[in-house]
């Protein structure tokens, strides 16, 4: 039987993606989450993995079934992703697309916190590490490309563009998560494209598309720019 042959571009690539959002503990009965449901994520490493890489997808809490083929370290929280991402390394190509929750509780009760007749619990809030920049300042083990993506509900561009140069990754992809585009849990995304080369910053946007189409779209931008 004759078959056309399966075009990989990204064959002997290893691709390290981060999807989801993460949990952080309060107590050992309730949490800080967001609404990243990880389906962005997942679309990119099944992209990918159909592209040919070796795929790693470290992934928050989400109701999505393991894609075929990629490797998935499951963590609830921004210190368990950042410690599977390291432990993932090195990579040719690293895409985080975790909505990373910010900030974590200090004080988490080691013990179910219970009502008293002193008032409500102070949570005292401590920022959690930044993956994508943590990973973008590596001198050693920094992936080649590196992509972050800028989760804005205003100033969509321009917000983009600072954490570009922030974080230190090479492209962002930049998308509106306002509620009325219902991107959050929604199977629908509008992404704009920004890369940087050469001191050189380029935007790109694309029209509406489903999730799947964005993550065949970006695994394409990235067979391009890996494979010259
Ligand atoms: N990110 C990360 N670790 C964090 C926070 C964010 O790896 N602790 C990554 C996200 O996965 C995404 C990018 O950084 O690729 C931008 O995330 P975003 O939440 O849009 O930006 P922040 O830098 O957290 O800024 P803010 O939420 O204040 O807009
Ligand atoms: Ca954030």
């Amino acid at each position: 039987l004759l078959r056309p042959p399966v075009p990989r571009p990204l064959a002997g690539k290893r691709v390290l993606i981060t999807a989801g959002p993460t949990h952080e503990p309060i107590d050992p009965v309730r949490y800080i989450a967001n609404r990243s449901s990880g389906k962005q994520g997942f679309a990119i490493a099944a992209a990918a993995q159909a592209a040919g890489a070796e795929v790693i997808l470290v992934s928050g809490p989400v109701d999505l079934g393991d894609p075929a083929g990629v490797t998935v370290k499951h963590v609830e929280s921004a210190r368990q992703m950042l410690e599977q991402v390291q432990a993932s390394l090195p990579a040719d190509i690293a895409i985080f697309a975790a909505a990373v929750a910010d900030w974590r509780v200090a004080n988490e009760g080691e013990q179910k916190l219970k009502k008293s007749s002193a008032g409500m619990p102070p949570l005292q809030l401590v920022e959690n590490p930044d993956i994508l920049a943590t990973i973008s300042k590596l001198t050693d083990k920094r992936p080649p490309l590196v992509i972050g993506f800028a989760a804005e509900t205003e100033h969509l561009i321009d917000n983009a563009k600072s954490k570009l140069a922030r974080k230190g990754c090479d492209w962002i992809v930049a998308n509106d998560v306002s509620p009325a585009t219902g991107v959050m849990g929604g199977d629908r995304n509008t992404v704009h494209l920004i890369t940087r080369r050469d001191g050189e910053i380029a935007v790109d946007s694309w029209p509406v598309m489903t999730k799947e189409q964005v993550a065949i779209e970006l695994v394409a931008h990235v067979a391009k720019s890996v494979t010259g």
